[in-house]
């Protein structure tokens, strides 16, 4: 199998292509222009594999550049595709940005796999499009929600593109929703490193215990849940990592390319804020400077997946818990101290 992964320079492009390199023979390249990632990730991943993979720092969204560089890589069986902006706030600010990168991106990367006859395509989809839901947990049936950004629209409008797209070519097209995302490769020498100040509870967890942020807040403890703030559905980034793997073997197999085929990876567990603070207090033996804090604007109060389908049709089991998901973060932001201050 030769496997083109996009945006292999970021969090979970790289932990994928780890996971590619420790549990397949598959050839494995990919196409990065680093908009929000460092070609350094390509170091941490030859010193954890022993294996240097080729990235080609070419913008997705640029058709040309794009379908000359596939032409390169002959006979690819398949794409996943995860180079897309997403900052739900800076989507805000400057829509036309992600539009064009996320959407332009896609369509560009569908356009490449009919001409050069591409047949498997693994597109990163988000919870985000499910918005706020009346009846937990969600599945794919659930209805999809109005967007609350244009980086949630990205995705929604994504799915809308494969569906329509499947119907007319003979391509098989699978859509990963994915919930939050966290963790970091067991080795510590790998993770998310955000180039900006983090939004997300792990990175603002972590980066709080080490004094790159003074205190934290928790937003909101006066929601409808059991102890006022909100639930997510934490889940490792290697076991989403794993799920790339059984998605495209699956894809390669079928018989039937009538619908782009919907997965919900999440763990199942709802987990509030509160809750993953005390983990982190748990795991690290570190007490956390966080105060109580307003409502974000724009979040959910509660969202937890069920991911029955992935399990029963892909063979996908989560692996790890919130502790590891917690310890491996934290192993990760320790491991990035440690080379500050080499
Ligand atoms: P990331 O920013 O760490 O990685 C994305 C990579 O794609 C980066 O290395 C970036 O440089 C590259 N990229 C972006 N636009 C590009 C372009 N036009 N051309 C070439 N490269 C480009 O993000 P991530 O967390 O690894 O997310 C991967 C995918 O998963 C994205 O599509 C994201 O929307 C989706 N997703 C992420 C989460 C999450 O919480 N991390 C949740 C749901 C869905
Ligand atoms: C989790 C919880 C915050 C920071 C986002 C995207 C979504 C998807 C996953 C890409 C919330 C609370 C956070 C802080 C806090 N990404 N929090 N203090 O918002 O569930 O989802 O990432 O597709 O599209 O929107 O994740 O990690 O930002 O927040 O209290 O400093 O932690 O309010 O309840 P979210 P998150």
């Amino acid at each position: 199998m030769k496997v083109i992964v996009t945006g292999g320079g970021g969090y979970i492009g790289s932990h994928t292509i780890l996971n590619i390199l420790k549990e397949t023979t598959w050839e494995v390249y990919s196409i990065d222009s680093h908009i929000n990632s460092t070609p350094e990730t390509f170091d941490r991943i030859e010193k954890i594999s022993g294996k240097r993979i080729t990235n080609y720092n070419v913008d997705v969204s640029d058709f040309k550049a794009l379908k000359s560089c596939i032409s390169q890589i002959p006979n690819v069986n398949g794409i996943i595709h995860f180079a897309a902006l997403k900052a739900v706030g800076e989507s805000v600010e400057q829509p036309l940005l992600y539009y064009r990168n996320n959407i332009q991106g896609l369509l560009n990367i569908l356009e490449c796999c009919k001409d050069l006859k591409i047949n498997n395509l693994i597109f990163s989809s988000s919870c985000s499009i499910y918005g706020n839901v009346a009846n937990l947990p969600v599945d794919e049936s659930t209805p999809l929600a109005k967007t609350e950004s244009p980086y949630a629209a990205t995705k929604a409008m994504g799915e809308a593109i494969l569906s329509d797209v499947q119907k007319s070519q003979k391509m098989s097209i699978t859509a990963l929703r994915y919930f939050n995302p966290v963790g970091a490769h067991e080795s510590g020498l790998i993770g998310e490193n955000p180039i900006n100040k983090p939004n997300n509870l792990f990175p603002v967890i972590t980066q709080t215990a080490v004094g790159k942020m003074d205190k934290m807040s928790v937003f909101g403890v006066d929601y409808n849940t059991r102890d006022g703030s909100c639930v997510r559905d934490y889940i490792h980034v290697s076991d989403i990592a794993k799920a790339h793997i059984l998605a495209l073997e699956k894809s390669v197999e079928r018989k039937n390319f009538n619908n782009v085929q919907f997965y919900n990876l999440g763990s199942g567990n709802g987990v509030s804020v509160l809750e993953a603070l005390n983990t982190f207090e748990k795991i690290s033996g570190l007490s956390l400077n966080y105060e109580l804090d307003e409502r974000r604007v724009g979040d959910v109060e509660a969202i937890y997946s069920n991911s029955a389908k992935a399990k029963k049709e892909l063979g996908w089991i989560p692996k790890h818990d919130l502790e590891e998901m917690m310890s491996s973060s934290w192993k990760w932001q320790q491991q990035l101290e440690k080379e500050k201050n080499a």
